[in-house]
């Protein structure tokens, strides 16, 4: 049985100055999500975008839009970027001091919540929230950068989580994997049963970013 793969490509590797552009080519390319990384400088040593551009975002797209909020005390902006429109608001799990209070004030805006970890945080730390999200997303770098090098204990972390899953009696929960995923080891993380795969220049930093979307479907079915 094939499982359904989810490819969700990264702006954060995108032309910023053209980001339509990028996205019409993610959407020929069969993206079934676009991942929009939120930093703030302070839980990761960088800053990228806010709602306003989540909200742009979404004025050019059906796509839905997968945002990865790299910050500190999230619950501040979880409201602002369920109105700029996204669909999934992931927080981090060393981010976040109230969890649960964090997943359930996403879900009541009608978006779907998911949890990150860095590389190096025990699964543990998400055990007792796994019935109540609908994406763990394990991060297979640390956060704050595009083009770094994958990982691999990503892989053991995908199989673990999907046990845990199970045990949760959590389904339909997915396993998304971000950081360091490229041509050359995209089938081997779908194997590890990840759902979701993130990938910024692993696409965009290819010749041909609607092809390697392409290319990364077919390694993966
Ligand atoms: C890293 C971000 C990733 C990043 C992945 O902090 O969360 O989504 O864009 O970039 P690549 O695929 O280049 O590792
Ligand atoms: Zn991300």
């Amino acid at each position: 049985m094939t499982r359904r793969v989810y490819l969700a490509p990264s702006l954060l590797s995108a032309n910023f100055t053209r980001l339509a552009d990028d996205v019409r080519r993610m959407e020929e390319g069969g993206a079934d999500f676009l991942h929009v990384d939120v930093m703030d400088g302070h839980f990761v040593p960088n800053i990228t975008i806010g709602p306003p551009v989540v909200q742009a975002l979404k004025s050019v797209t059906e796509l839905p839009l997968d945002c990865h909020l790299m910050i500190s005390d999230p619950d501040r902006y979880v409201e602002a970027f369920a109105e700029a429109g996204a669909a999934w608001i992931t927080v981090h799990v060393e981010a976040a001091i109230h969890l649960h209070r964090t997943v359930q004030l996403i879900r009541s805006l009608g978006v779907h919540p998911g949890v990150a970890l860095n590389p190096a945080t025990s699964l543990s730390a998400i055990e007792e929230i796994l019935p109540d999200v609908d994406m763990v997303l394990l991060m297979s770098v640390e956060p704050g950068f595009g083009g770094q090098s994958f990982i691999p204990s990503l892989f053991r972390r995908a199989r673990t989580v999907r046990r845990m899953l199970d045990d949760a009696g959590n389904g339909t929960c997915l396993i998304e994997a971000d950081g360091g995923i490229k041509l050359e080891n995209v089938r081997e993380v779908y194997e590890a049963g990840v759902d979701v795969i993130v990938s910024g220049s692993g696409v965009f930093g290819t010749p041909d970013p609607v092809n390697t979307l392409r290319r990364m479907r077919e390694l993966c079915s």
